[in-house]
């Protein structure tokens, strides 16, 4: 794509001041417990089942249009303007085709989300009200992750559920982005341009770190359901009771 191909120079120029070099720092420590959390560690070691896959996609249906919605009704504002990139970026169709696939035609009776993803969708709707240059900073963390490990992630995904023809990994695919490293250059540069007082910008790399923490405790209350749900099962068919698990089949 042409524009990613100009923002080779702007990334060359990057200096520490720069907030696209500041995030990542400020939010390190937290990428690295993200990625250890358990449900990304089932990513990575290729152990991710389908009740899994289908309850993080809940999950991300309602965290992705709480932040779409926000970023479309601020898309003039100057702080979301310059990295709103709905045509490349936006999620929410791809995950609703996916939980099409998996729940059937009757999907969105069957989202079921914790509490955390509640808080999480709170927290934006209430920034895209308040501050919305603050919705950068999600924006940079669900999407920029989206483009570097999840592309990693997705393909883990299609060999340990044994999914064909990518079906249901839709959510994964970018197929507006031709090259995520040089996309990520000019999201990165598009950042860089946006005009912040100081204690906005200190204001942008503190909600980046709860942007993290919120995704954390997603994941964490993800696996919990997880865990009871089985713990049930299994208690049920050791006393022999029927059991119906509507929303985790
Ligand atoms: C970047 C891996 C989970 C957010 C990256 C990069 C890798 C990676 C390899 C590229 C680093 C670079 O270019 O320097 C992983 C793996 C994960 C994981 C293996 C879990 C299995 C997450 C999660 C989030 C996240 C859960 C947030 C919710 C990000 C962001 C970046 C990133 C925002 C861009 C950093 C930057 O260049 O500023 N990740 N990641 N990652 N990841 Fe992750």
């Amino acid at each position: 794509m042409e524009t990613e191909k100009k923002t080779q120079t702007a990334a060359a120029q990057m200096t520490d001041r720069d907030l696209s070099e500041q995030i990542k720092k400020v939010t390190k420590e937290s990428h690295v417990r993200a990625e250890n959390t358990e449900l990304m560690m089932s990513f990575q070691k290729a152990q991710v089942t389908l009740p899994q896959y289908k309850l993080m996609l809940c999950s991300l249906y309602e965290i992705y249009q709480a932040l779409e919605e926000e970023l479309d009704r601020n898309s003039n504002h100057p702080g979301v303007a310059p990295i709103y990139f709905p045509a490349e970026l936006a999620r929410l169709e791809s995950i609703e085709k996916d939980l099409e696939y998996f729940y059937g035609p009757d999907w969105r009776q069957k989202v079921v989300v914790p509490a955390a993803t509640k808080r999480y969708c709170q927290r934006l709707r209430q920034i895209g009200k308040e501050n919305p240059e603050f919705l950068l900073a999600h924006a940079y963390t669900r999407y920029l992750g989206d483009l570097s490990g999840g592309q990693v992630l997705g393909r883990i995904a299609q060999k340990s559920m044994g999914l064909k023809n990518s079906e249901g990994l839709s959510f994964f695919a970018f197929p507006g982005v031709s090259s995520p490293n040089l996309f990520k250059q000019l999201y990165r540069s598009r950042m860089n341009s946006v005009e912040l007082t100081e204690e906005e910008r200190n204001g942008v790399l503190e909600e980046a770190v709860r942007a993290f923490e919120f995704n954390i405790q997603v994941f964490d209350d993800l696996q919990k359901m997880l865990t009871v749900t089985e713990n049930k099962l299994q208690s049920c068919l050791t006393h022999s009771t029927p059991v119906i698990v509507k929303t985790l089949q």
